[in-house]
């Protein structure tokens, strides 16, 4: 499969020949499909490629959480509170699944946090964006959840055990949420004026950055070409940007909503729709930390840590109290 130089943008990969046997001997595990298991060998390379990329979805989760809690005490509806509120702990379940994931690699979670909370670790830049009405609420699940489920569908059938599966259970609940996005944004699009023009305001807001979530264009990526020799990127950042313009313009007509985008058009020869240019500074600026709200989630998760540290001490000490009794017994 890699007997030519396989290159994608910036990154490119070395061929079989340049490996080691032990090495060689793992591509062609992963060249026949077969899922690479915590205790099997695998290069260091691979494993910090995965610590990286799980530990990064898995803070995703948790900060995640932060923009729609925003709208838990101004829900418009008891049921409406209850279906936001099931989200979110779901996403705090994802976040578990995840860290649990990463912590098959030999990394303990108290180092992955320490880096979110340094900010050397990154988490998905779409949650950097303030949440200003409860349509957002709708345009997250619709847009960012719907999003999110075209890049871990693949994720599912990724070489590294513990990952897919983790994804598959995700998968099933992010279904949920984009149906329940949705369906707030099909309430308001047929509402009065004001609440469609609430549904308008928050597609154009969360529009762009939800194209940003897929990564940088493929000839930026720093990391496809190695993370797909590794089949732990199934497709590239543009085709599931791609994926996702397709799947999300009709249904936003259905709305009778107009996507942000005068460039937008549809190619009936290639079956897609064309789209404009992604402003890739915001995207690097958001990236840096200079986004609308990098600087309070952070905050917020720093401060949650620092405050939950008597439970996290008093869980210990009451498992080796525990453990001691046993002993003694
Ligand atoms: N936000 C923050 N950083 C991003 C990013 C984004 N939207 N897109 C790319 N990056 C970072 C990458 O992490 C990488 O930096 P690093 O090497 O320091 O980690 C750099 O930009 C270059 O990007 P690449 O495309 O070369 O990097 P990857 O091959 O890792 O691809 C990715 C980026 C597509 C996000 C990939 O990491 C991935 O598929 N991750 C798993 C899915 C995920 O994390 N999704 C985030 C959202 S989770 C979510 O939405 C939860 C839902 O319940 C709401």
């Amino acid at each position: 499969m890699y007997a030519q130089q396989v290159e994608t943008g910036l990154s490119t990969v070395r061929t079989t020949a340049d490996m080691a046997d032990d090495e060689r001997a793992f591509q062609a595990r992963i060249d026949a499909g077969v899922r690479i298991e915590a205790k099997d060998w695998m290069p260091d390379a691979y494993r910090k490629t995965l610590i990286r990329q799980i530990s990064q979805h898995a803070h995703s989760e948790i900060v995640g959480q932060l923009p729609e809690g925003n709208w838990v005490t101004r829900a418009p509806t008891l049921k409406r509170k209850s279906i936001l509120l099931a989200k979110i702990q779901d996403e705090a379940g994802h976040g578990l699944y995840l860290y649990s994931a990463a912590e098959t690699l030999g990394v303990s979670r108290d180092e992955l946090l320490a880096a979110l909370h340094s900010g050397k670790a990154k988490y998905s830049s779409i949650f950097n964006y303030p949440t200003l009405s409860w349509a957002d609420m709708g345009a997250i699940g619709w847009l960012v959840d719907g999003s999110a489920i075209i890049n871990q569908i693949p994720l599912c059938r990724c070489s590294y055990g513990p990952y897919a599966r983790a994804m598959v259970r995700v998968c099933k609940e992010e279904s949920f949420h984009a149906r329940q996005g949705y369906d707030i944004m099909l309430a308001l699009a047929r509402g009065t004026a004001e609440q469609k023009a609430m549904a308008q305001d928050a597609l154009n807001r969360w529009w762009w950055p939800s194209l940003m979530m897929f990564g940088p264009s493929d000839a930026e990526s720093v990391n496809s070409a190695q993370s797909a020799q590794w089949r732990i990127k199934l497709f590239s950042n543009d085709e599931l940007r791609q994926r996702m313009v397709d799947q999300t313009v009709p249904q936003a007509e259905f709305l009778g909503l107009t996507v942000p985008d005068p460039d937008l058009r549809f190619n009936a020869e290639t079956g897609h729709y064309e789209f404009g240019a992604i402003d890739w500074a915001e995207f690097h600026n958001v990236l840096k930390g200079n986004g609308p709200c990098n600087r309070e989630r952070l905050r917020t998760r720093v401060q949650a840590w620092e405050e939950g540290a008597w439970f996290r001490e008093a869980l210990v000490a009451h498992a080796d109290k525990h453990a001691a009794v046993k002993e003694v017994a």
